[in-house]
């Protein structure tokens, strides 16, 4: 399977998560992985596509909402997982409906094909929480065995 990880970033989160999903995946067989920056992308001949922004001012990133609106086309018949990286997360269970709705929603309604899994993951200011390294190999592990059935 050729999965390509597509994220943006201003202070270098997302990446780190991107990078934590990509030694995932490169642990699994059968997989080829890649991750890249929207600008990055003009090949679409992956089967799945993992696609994440960090959320600034209550919106995911305009450089991956516009990706997403312009290439409906291209995302037709291929499978896609969401991604947002915030700190509404440090809210508590509270915060879930509203982080489903204003930040991952924007993202998953320019979705054309078929959406496997959204997630939020709790995102940091300065030093990188690496407790978030094993709930973003996990739930990356769900998306690759959601895919193979
Ligand atoms: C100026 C600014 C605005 C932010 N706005 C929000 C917000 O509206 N909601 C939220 O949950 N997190 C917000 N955050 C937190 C970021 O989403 C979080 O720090 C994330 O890890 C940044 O991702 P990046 O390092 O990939 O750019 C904001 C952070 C900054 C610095």
């Amino acid at each position: 399977m050729k999965v390509c990880i597509i994220y943006d970033t201003k202070r270098g989160s997302a990446r780190q998560i991107a990078r934590w999903m990509m030694e995932e995946l490169e642990d699994l067989d059968n997989v080829k992985a890649e991750m890249k920056k929207p600008s990055e992308i003009s090949d679409f001949g992956h089967d799945l596509f993992i696609i994440g922004s960090p959320i600034y001012w209550e919106k995911p990133m305009k450089s991956v909402v516009d990706f997403l609106s312009s290439n409906q086309n291209n995302f037709k018949d291929k499978k896609v997982a969401i991604f947002v990286v915030c700190i509404a997360e440090i809210f508590g269970k509270g915060t879930e409906k509203y982080i489903k709705n204003h930040y991952l929603k924007p993202l998953e309604e320019k979705v054309s094909g078929s959406l496997i899994k959204s997630k939020s993951f709790k995102g940091w200011m300065r030093k990188p929480d690496c407790k978030q390294e094993k709930n973003v190999k996990e739930w990356t592990r769900g998306v690759i065995k959601e895919c193979s059935f």
